[in-house]
């Protein structure tokens, strides 16, 4: 390894994760059957991709854990909180995700992961009924008893770090309020103040967490750290942050298609996206507030990539008020098809004078499947941006996300392009391991 300033991953990590469902079971399950060498971990960028380092006769592709010290497999104890009480074997068991010979090699191990009650507000996901729910009387009172979570879970596992994912239900749109979310100061006065509506419980859970000295990522799309009074919170206790919500089926095709269109000069006069889908997670967004949540961060992909003021004779046109071209997202409950997501996308672009043609893409995808290795890399790169002392909003992680955090108070763009997130990524592996960041094409 090259000559580089961050601490080792030394000691046991431990991955806290709210919600023990479908993606948080499917993730655990993964991490436990792949250490005892009965699974392969794919699509976890950490286990498997390779970056150059070095230029001409000096350049080598090595994988991240060769460049930077990454946290191993072995190391990882997870934790967990829920609003029901089945342990993650019962959880995994239940989602169906994964066949039973899959799950059952470590059922002793997941038999120990029981959910730690949760920080819930029946009014931010109305289809939610468990009772594994913490009695606290406000907000303050539910970031108090998480944190305290939080410190008796490192101790009790003998935890060098602590790393809290959000792998729960999708909360409802909570739109950013200046008077609340802006200032530090104030989100704190609003949670003393048992302030309901602007403070979501996920919030308690990012205030506990980076208080306690953990990183926080936010993967479902909620504005939970996407707002500048937990910037300023992330700046004050030096801790990483990453958001929003988990690229992983439809969007990461359209991060990846779009620039297809753009880079060849193609119009877009609309773009029309459906799903359906039979989970949990699909029984809580067919709630039309719930559902909102993820319409804002699923939209917000092909606005940078394709982009209507840059080009408008491209992507001018239709009457969309966001977008210009149209650009539609649905997502169907329909619960014959469980974790098994099926996605449409219908692409109608013009080409030379103006002549429509269309793209029809169709996904059968497997929502957690693609989502498990996503909180892999996220949960590893997060606790490797601390220990190299990098601490706000983890861009660098966009690539993983489908509504990536920018400051936008300071008219920054999300970078949504697919390959131009891959860029960012190589280069902060390759700045945290002491190498220059570059561009060259490999
Ligand atoms: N699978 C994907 O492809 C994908 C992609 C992007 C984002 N996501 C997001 O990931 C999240 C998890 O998806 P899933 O399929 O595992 O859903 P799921 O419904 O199977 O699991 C979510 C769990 O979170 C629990 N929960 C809800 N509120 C909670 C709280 N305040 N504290 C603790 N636990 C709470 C629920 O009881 C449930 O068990 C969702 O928000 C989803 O939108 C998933």
């Amino acid at each position: 390894m090259n000559q580089n300033n961050v601490k080792p991953a030394e000691g046991k990590l431990g991955i806290m994760v709210v919600g023990c469902g479908a993606v948080a079971t499917t993730f655990m399950t993964g991490v436990l059957m792949a250490r005892k060498g009965l699974t392969k971990p794919v699509g976890s960028m950490t286990q498997y991709d390779k970056i150059r380092i070095g230029k001409g006769e000096n350049k080598k592709y090595l994988p991240y854990s060769e460049i930077v010290p990454i946290a191993k497999l072995d190391d990882i104890v997870f934790g967990s909180w829920d609003v029901y009480p089945q342990n993650a074997y019962q959880a995994a068991m239940y989602a169906e995700v994964l066949k039973e010979k899959d799950i059952e090699p470590v059922r002793d191990e997941l038999e120990k992961i029981v959910p730690m009650k949760a920080a819930f507000d029946k009014n931010y996901a109305k289809r939610l009924d468990g009772d594994n729910v913490k009695d606290c009387k406000t907000r303050w009172e539910m970031v108090e008893a998480l944190r305290e979570d939080i410190r008796n879970f490192k101790k009790a596992n003998n935890c060098a770090r602590i790393v809290v994912l959000w792998a729960a239900s999708t909360e409802i749109y909570v739109p950013v309020c200046e008077e609340v979310h802006y200032k530090l100061s104030d989100l704190e006065a609003a949670m003393k103040a048992d302030d309901r509506e602007h403070i979501a419980p996920s919030m308690c859970y990012a205030y506990a967490a980076l208080t306690e000295g953990a990183p926080f990522i936010m993967g479902a799309p909620n504005t939970t750290v996407d707002i500048p009074a937990m910037w300023e919170l992330a700046e004050k206790t030096k801790m990483p942050i990453a958001g929003k919500d988990f690229k992983t089926g439809q969007t990461l095709v359209k991060s990846g298609f779009s620039p297809i269109i753009g880079t060849r000069c193609l119009g877009l006069s609309g773009w029309f996206s459906t799903n359906i889908l039979g989970n949990r997670d699909g029984l809580v967004l067919d709630e039309p507030a719930n559902f909102r949540t993820k319409e804002v961060s699923k939209l917000s992909t092909l606005e940078t990539i394709l982009k209507p003021d840059w080009q408008p004779d491209l992507y001018g046109h239709g009457n969309d008020e966001d977008t210009q071209y149209y650009h539609k997202v649905r997502i169907n409950y329909y619960p014959p098809r469980n974790d098994n997501k099926e996605g449409w996308d219908n692409i109608d672009i013009f080409g030379w004078m103006g002549y429509p043609m269309q793209i029809k893409i169709n996904f059968l995808c497997r929502d957690s499947i693609l989502a498990a290795p996503l909180c892999l890399d996220l949960c590893l790169l997060s606790d490797l941006a601390a220990r190299a002392g990098r601490y706000g909003t983890q861009r660098f992680l966009s690539f993983f996300l489908k509504s990536p955090m920018h400051d936008y108070t300071q008219g920054e763009e999300a970078v949504n392009h697919l390959y131009q997130q891959y860029t960012m990524l190589k280069n902060a592996i390759r700045e945290m391991g002491g190498y220059e960041a570059d561009e060259e094409i490999d």
